[in-house]
């Protein structure tokens, strides 16, 4: 029985390398990052342990009914104690790179308030020369979600420009104490996504909004994700100057910032719609891109928001475009948006003031196969699996996962060869983890991870990935033919 199975499993294997031939890692060249990526509070743990200071999300999610399945972070993947495990992993993967992100709160429990964690210090410095010893080259996040709470008790934290003043100085404490071996800073993954589920919907911490965007005790979703995206934004340029003045000479890394884009199609070939289109990806990318690239906000969002969106100084103008080494893209689906300024339709809630209704269907036909998260669809973009009620032989067995990542690839090939300038490509997730307010209902992992054991698994992608990056299948093709 279970031979028949193991055989089923390989048979499968085989029969998938026959569909793979588009896409070989010698598309790419050598110096190309492939990787797998996580962040802090999703892998972790170890949440009181080492001196760490509560984060936000310690605190909001042991608020109840903040998360689906009632989970948290505490124990996580338990990536603080089993760190080399996890690095063993990605050798065997055969990767270059590894993104992650470094806990805010466990290099500064208090902010600038208090002293720097030297424990804290001292498990990233093991994470880095692990990775280093296996040439993996860290690529490393300062901000994934998770804050020090300190600084939102003290002052609100993204809503106050004393934020400013604080990540600069954490990032200047991860220069000093890992830039001689990090050459690659991202300051924010995903602040407009952060934003959106923060100051407009509600449902991240700190869980401030408004009608009709959200329903929230306190909150104002008209202007606060504006002003707190105003603090990310300065806090990002304070940062990406202290490295290009300081450490950027004598460390030679470089420095950028990852934004969450979804692509947007108008729903009809008609002129509002068009514009729909391009006020939400005006609201949802451009919103950090333009100020970082261009020096001010684009002006679909003026447009709409006028005064409640926030000015920036001319001195703050010249500094700003001062910018950043490379832009990391998170993508995860695309859909189509209809126009609701002009003729009032229902908003789509997380465009929010972009003022569009958004649908993954025209005329009854879906923009993509649908994946475990109900508002993503595979175009070719992000894939998530759901991972409750579902059997283990059944996650591991993630062909769907496998044909994303060989259709997204051969879209990253294609737009290499027409001159995109793409220097490297980190699969979410290394490994099943807490998925924020969806526990861990979802994963996203080449590696199962149990959450009772904590062993890892590799699922079909894991060996997919595998055989892509060591460049064998071609060879194992033939060699089966
Ligand atoms: C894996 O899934 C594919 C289709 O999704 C199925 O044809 C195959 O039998 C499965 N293999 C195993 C071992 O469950
Ligand atoms: C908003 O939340 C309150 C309190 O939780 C609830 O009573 C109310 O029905 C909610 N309103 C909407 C529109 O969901
Ligand atoms: C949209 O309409 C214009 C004419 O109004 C036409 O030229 C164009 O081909 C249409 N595009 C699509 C994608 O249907």
């Amino acid at each position: 029985m279970n031979n028949n199975k193991k055989g089923a499993l390989s048979l499968t294997f085989i029969a998938l390398l026959v569909i793979v031939e588009g896409i070989e890692r010698a598309q790419f060249p050598p110096s190309f990052l492939f990787g797998t990526s996580t962040s802090s509070y999703q892998i972790e743990g170890a949440v009181s342990e080492g001196n760490r200071g509560p984060s936000n999300w310690d605190i909001f999610t042991h608020l109840p009914g903040k998360v689906k399945d009632g989970s948290n972070g505490d124990i996580a993947d338990n990536h603080y104690h089993l760190y080399e495990e996890d690095v063993n992993l990605m050798h065997s993967l055969g990767v270059n790179s590894y993104r992650f992100s470094i806990s805010w709160s466990r290099i500064l429990p208090r902010g600038r308030f208090g002293e720097v964690n030297q424990v804290g210090v001292a498990f990233y410095n093991n994470l880095i020369d692990s990775l280093l010893l296996r040439r993996i080259q860290p690529f490393v996040t300062l901000n994934h979600f998770d804050i020090p709470q300190e600084l939102e008790t003290r002052y609100g934290a993204w809503l106050s420009p004393k934020i400013q003043k604080d990540f600069a100085y954490f990032a200047e404490v991860c220069f000093e104490e890992f830039g001689d071996r990090v050459k690659f800073w991202s300051t924010f993954n995903e602040p407009n996504l952060m934003l959106k589920f923060g100051y407009l919907n509600g449902n991240h911490p700190p869980g401030r909004c408004s009608e009709p965007f959200g329903n929230c005790s306190f909150g104002d979703s008209s202007t606060e994700p504006y002003i707190a995206a105003h603090n990310i934004i300065l806090s990002h340029a304070r940062a990406v100057g202290i490295y290009k003045n300081i450490y950027q000479e004598k460390q030679g890394g470089s420095v950028g910032i990852v934004i969450m884009t979804r692509w947007y199609e108008p729903l009809r070939n008609i002129t509002v719609d068009i514009s729909a289109a391009q006020r939400a990806l005006s609201f949802e990318m451009a919103w950090f891109l333009d100020p970082l690239l261009h020096g001010d906000y684009p002006i679909e969002m003026r447009r709409v928001l006028g005064s409640r969106l926030p000015t920036f100084t001319d001195e703050e103008k010249i500094k700003l475009r001062n910018g950043m080494d490379f832009i990391g893209v998170n993508h995860y689906t695309s859909l189509y948006v209809k126009d609701c300024m002009f003729s009032p339709c229902e908003l789509d809630k997380f465009s929010g003031n972009a003022l569009v209704f958004a649908t993954s269907q025209r005329n009854g036909v879906p923009i993509g196969a649908s994946t475990g998260m109900p508002t993503m669809f595979v175009v070719p973009h992000g894939y998530s699996q759901r991972s409750d009620g579902v059997s283990l032989n059944d996650l591991l067995n993630d062909t769907n996962r496998v044909e994303f990542l060989k259709s997204y690839l051969s879209s990253v090939a294609t737009a290499v060869r027409q001159g995109a300038d793409v220097r490297g490509y980190f699969i979410w997730s290394l490994m099943d983890n807490f998925e924020w307010t969806l526990g861990y209902s979802v994963g996203f992992g080449l590696y199962h991870v149990d959450s009772k054991t904590q062993v890892r698994t590799p699922k079909l992608s894991a060996k997919w990935y595998e055989q892509f990056l060591s460049g064998g299948l071609e060879t194992d093709l033939k060699s089966s033919a």
